[in-house]
């Protein structure tokens, strides 16, 4: 074993992790990379980190380490809390070995006393993520019990700003700013899953750091059932980030010879938010799961129908659809045995004979015959109190005490670590994909999980749910390769990355308002790269605001994700049906771009405008959406400046739509965009345009433009 210091270097990352006499290894640095680094000078990174004693304190000053606990001197948020029938509460584990390993390190440490072993994984991915991953292992003669295994990342000192995001339904990821002061700020789910106010990334950095300035740092947690962020700064001055799964008492109990292992949790930094959102994206992407065909336009009838399901209705709307370029018809809620409304028969996974006397054929039929794939929403997890499921097997349903949890939406959630449950779900699920030709599983989970215990032993239950929840989505896979599967949860509920390992996209928002999608697009962005954000084109009028936009509007801040229309387009006038078929192709022309490319966030001097591209990888083109959320301050707005574009290209600049002419909205026309129009587009470098920008057009309020750039000359 080493008793170095050890220095990890990948993506433009940098990891120093340094042996400490009483436990797990410091992590002495994680940041921007620190170049060659010979071990004279690592010696000397790690002796310059090393703190002072000071009056009052412990004799041996404490550190971050990989778990840091009471027995190193540490008295901040503790990686291990267990114990073993209340005692071995203060273990001090004595590593045996630490080694490198492909793309990272593996740290082994035990405390014999104790009984526990542990292992902890740290990983530098080539895009420059820190992943970390811990496994403690029972290695006494009785029950240990873990209350928390947690994972920890140090921030840069000059670290005075955290950003995290909350929300509710209809409303997720809306960013809120706090300083890093001395204590401990943090997000915690007891919801059995993320939630729709958890925070996909907790990032702290330099005070004001943007989308373009200051180093930031960021964590997220790959899971999908209860949990906890935290920043903390301990009154010596440590100043850390931290995830954990959040277990109740008993939850976790382990027998001897069984082992914790908990999710991992994945770091990101950057000099502002775009480069630590791109490490995240250039991550994801390189996962040989990660879906490789264009994303097809996709038709959900949720908004458009509701439970409404009525064959030649629906019939009429794929053929629209098809004659627009839309290339996926996916068929909601309503369409099993007994589902009139959301009041019952969530688990009775039988194709309605009432409403489908000849199956699901005849849609499937004619949505393949029209070119398009087929996909079907689920809600697996759940159960209706009014089913037949609930009926015959009412102690597959999750509750504590012999009584039902109070109601989410009339329902109640199902406890997949019954096996019993598990299998039924598995083959009710594997018979319908199996008899019919379905492409795209929309798989729901419309609430939080309270009081989730095992019916059959009254112990807590959620870890185990999200273990098989994860188990049977593997499993469908394997059994129907191809199949597409988006991960909702009455919208942005459990965006993780843990269900996203799992599934092809995530439902980012029930709600479809632009203004809205504007932001939570944004910041869902900041982990998930577009290509697995589902944006929709709503009707005109918001159906959960209850405010009007145009289509060009509605259009424009849908078009850079994973694209679609959720409206019902049966009746559009021949205008409205012409503007909305340009932006289908205007998507299709760009989806390579849009779904590979940079993702970058302008920032502006004026908080009511938005302004967001996609640069392609060669950074030859680039698609910018310029957007005003409200009257903009200045009138005219003045110049916005595009980052991302290759400093040294010389790019011309024409509006993406030039079918919508001028939207000089009755003022004087802007030079540049005249130019475009007539023929003759401006040509300005990357450079020009990052540093200087273009005028921006005189928007209205709630009102986008979209902009490109082509690169000319080699
Ligand atoms: C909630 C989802 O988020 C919606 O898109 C829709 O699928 C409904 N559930 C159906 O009940």
């Amino acid at each position: 074993m080493t008793s170095e210091p050890l220095h990890l270097s990948r993506g433009g990352t940098s990891v120093v992790l340094d042996p400490h006499p009483h436990g797990m290894p410091t992590i002495a640095y994680w940041g921007p990379a620190l170049g060659d680094v010979g071990l004279d000078e690592l010696r000397g990174i790690t002796a310059a980190h090393q703190p002072q004693r000071v009056s009052g304190g412990i004799d041996v000053p404490a550190l971050l380490t990989l778990l840091p606990l009471e027995s190193a001197g540490w008295q901040g948020t503790p990686g291990l809390v267990g114990d073993r029938a209340g005692a071995q509460l203060y273990p001090r584990f004595t590593v045996t070995s630490m080694e490198r390993e492909a793309g990272g390190a593996l740290v082994e440490a035990c405390d014999d006393d104790a009984g526990l072993a542990v292992r902890a994984r740290l990983g530098l991915t080539a895009s420059g993520l820190f992943t970390q991953a811990l496994e403690l292992t029972n290695t006494g003669d009785d029950d240990y019990e873990v209350r928390a295994l947690n994972l920890f990342f140090p921030l840069h000192h000059t670290a005075a700003e955290i950003l995290d995001t909350t929300g509710r339904h209809l409303r997720e990821r809306s960013p809120q700013r706090h300083d890093l002061t001395t204590g401990t700020y943090s997000r915690t789910s007891r919801r059995g899953r993320p939630g729709a106010d958890a925070t996909v990334l907790l990032a702290a950095g330099n005070r004001g750091f943007g989308f373009e300035h200051g180093l930031v740092q960021g964590i997220h947690l790959a899971w999908s059932g209860n949990q906890q962020v935290l920043a903390e700064k301990t009154p010596a001055g440590a100043v850390f980030l931290s995830a954990g799964e959040v277990l109740s008492p008993r939850e976790v109990v382990l027998a001897p010879g069984e082992s914790y292992s908990t999710p991992p949790a994945v770091g990101s930094w950057g000099h502002g938010l775009n480069e630590l959102s791109g490490r995240f994206h250039r991550d994801l992407r390189a996962r040989d799961s990660h879906p490789q065909r264009p994303r097809p336009v996709t038709l959900n009838t949720w908004e458009a129908v509701y439970f409404a399901l009525d064959l030649p209705r629906l019939l009429a709307l794929a053929d629209r659809a098809a004659s627009l370029g839309v290339e996926r018809f996916v068929l909601d809620d309503g369409w099993f045995r007994g589902r009139r409304d959301d009041t019952s028969s969530l688990g009775d996974w039988y194709v309605d004979e009432t409403v489908w006397p000849d199956g699901l054929a005849p849609i499937i039929d004619h949505v393949r015959d029209l070119g398009m794939e087929f996909g079907l929403w689920f809600e697996p997890e759940m159960v209706n109190a009014d089913s037949d499921l609930a009926r015959a097997h009412p102690d597959w349903i999750l509750q504590a005490e012999g009584r039902l949890p109070l109601p989410g939406r009339q329902q109640q959630v199902l406890n997949l670590g019954n096996p019993d449950a598990y299998a039924y779900i598995l083959e009710r699920l594997d018979d319908i994909l199996t008899t019919n030709d379905i492409a795209y599983v929309k798989w729901d989970h419309n609430r939080d999980l309270l009081e989730a215990a095992d019916a059959r032993t009254g112990r807590a239950a959620v870890h185990r749910h999200v273990e098989a929840l994860y188990r049977l989505l593997d499993e469908l896979r394997r059994r129907h390769p191809g199949l597409e599967i988006e991960s909702c949860a009455s919208g942005g509920a459990r965006v993780d990355l843990g269900i996203l390992a799992r599934t092809d996209r995530i439902w980012t928002s029930d709600c479809i308002d632009p203004i809205e999608r504007l932001v939570n697009q944004k910041y869902t962005g900041l982990v998930v790269p577009p290509e697995l954000l589902g944006m929709h084109i709503g009707g005109p009028v918001s159906h959960s605001t209850g405010r009007a936009h145009t289509l060009p509007f509605r259009a424009a801040t849908a078009i850079f994700g994973h694209f679609g229309i959720e409206w019902d387009i049966s009746d559009l006038t021949e205008a409205e049906y012409g503007v909305l078929g340009r932006y289908v192709a205007l998507h299709r022309s760009w989806r390579d771009d849009l779904h590979r490319g940079r993702v970058v966030h302008a920032e502006c001097p004026d908080p009511a405008m938005d302004l967001r591209g996609i640069v392609s990888e060669d950074r030859r083109r680039a698609l910018f959406g310029y957007s005003l959320t409200a009257s903009s301050a200045s009138y005219p707005p003045g110049p916005v400046t595009f980052p991302g574009l290759d400093p040294d290209a010389l790019y011309e600049v024409r509006p993406a739509v030039p079918e919508e002419g001028h939207p000089g909205n009755g003022q004087s026309p802007l030079a540049w965009l005249q130019r475009a129009l007539d023929g003759d587009p401006v040509r300005l470098s990357g450079r020009a345009l990052a540093q200087a920008g273009l005028q921006a057009p005189v928007l209205l309020p709630e009102q986008s433009m979209l902009i490109e750039f082509r690169a000319v000359g080699a």
